[in-house]
């Protein structure tokens, strides 16, 4: 295996030296601190909300949730205890005010307390569940109503084109419509390399 795809299968459950790496990378590159602040402002949320980050990687999302989040409460999972652990660190203080809770598990594996949560995020994560749709059917019994998910992607394989990002989400948008929810819209992104793409739904 390439280096590269060495890596590359470390976005997915960062783990070791190698994860720390890809934790590293995804810190630093710059489209993906765009991508994310992009896809965060979606959620309009007020400083009371209840937001789940599901795959929160090395918390690019959570220190922009850190900023609009005053008396709510923010829920941060990723199966990788390695960036669980990270995150931990990096942001100790809010965890200690128990504004940020973090649980290391996988979504499929993990119980919502229905009707919880104002706001669900995903940043370049869903192309890892096993089952879109029913981590989508989890998360609308934990919404409450009129909640919101925002979930966006970016093609990032090699020679990657803006119409890859565009058919993934379009795709995932088909497959929500097996659940429940309202399919609000798909916004977009344009960057470098390739545009991204975020699916919000409504509940
Ligand atoms: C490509 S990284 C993106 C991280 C972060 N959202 C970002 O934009 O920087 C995907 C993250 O989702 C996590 N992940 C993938 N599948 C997951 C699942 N089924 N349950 C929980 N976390 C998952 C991975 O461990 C990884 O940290």
């Amino acid at each position: 295996m390439s280096l590269r795809n060495v890596i590359m299968k470390q976005f997915g459950k960062p783990e070791g030296f190698m994860g720390r790496l890809a934790g590293q990378i995804m810190a630093r590159r710059l489209s993906n601190i765009q991508r994310n602040r992009w896809a965060v402002g979606l959620l309009e949320l007020k400083p009371s909300d209840h937001v789940l980050e599901i795959g929160c990687g090395p918390g690019i999302a959570l220190n922009e949730f850190s900023k609009m989040i005053a008396s709510g409460k923010i829920i941060a999972l990723d199966h990788s205890g390695l960036m669980i652990n990270s995150v931990r660190k990096k942001f100790g203080s809010l965890e200690k005010s128990g504004i940020l809770h973090t649980i290391a598990e996988k979504i499929e594996d993990v119980q919502l307390a229905p009707e919880s949560l104002n706001a669900v995020f995903s940043s370049n994560a869903v192309q890892f569940w096993n089952n879109p749709v029913e981590v989508f059917n989890k998360i609308y019994s934990a919404l409450k109503p009129g909640g919101i998910v925002v979930t966006n992607y970016m093609e990032r394989s090699k020679n990657a084109t803006s119409r890859q990002s565009l058919d993934y989400i379009s795709q995932l948008s088909e497959k929500a419509t097996h659940t429940k929810f309202k399919i609000s819209k798909i916004e977009s992104l344009e960057m470098e390399p390739v545009s991204a793409y975020s699916l919000i739904l409504k509940k």
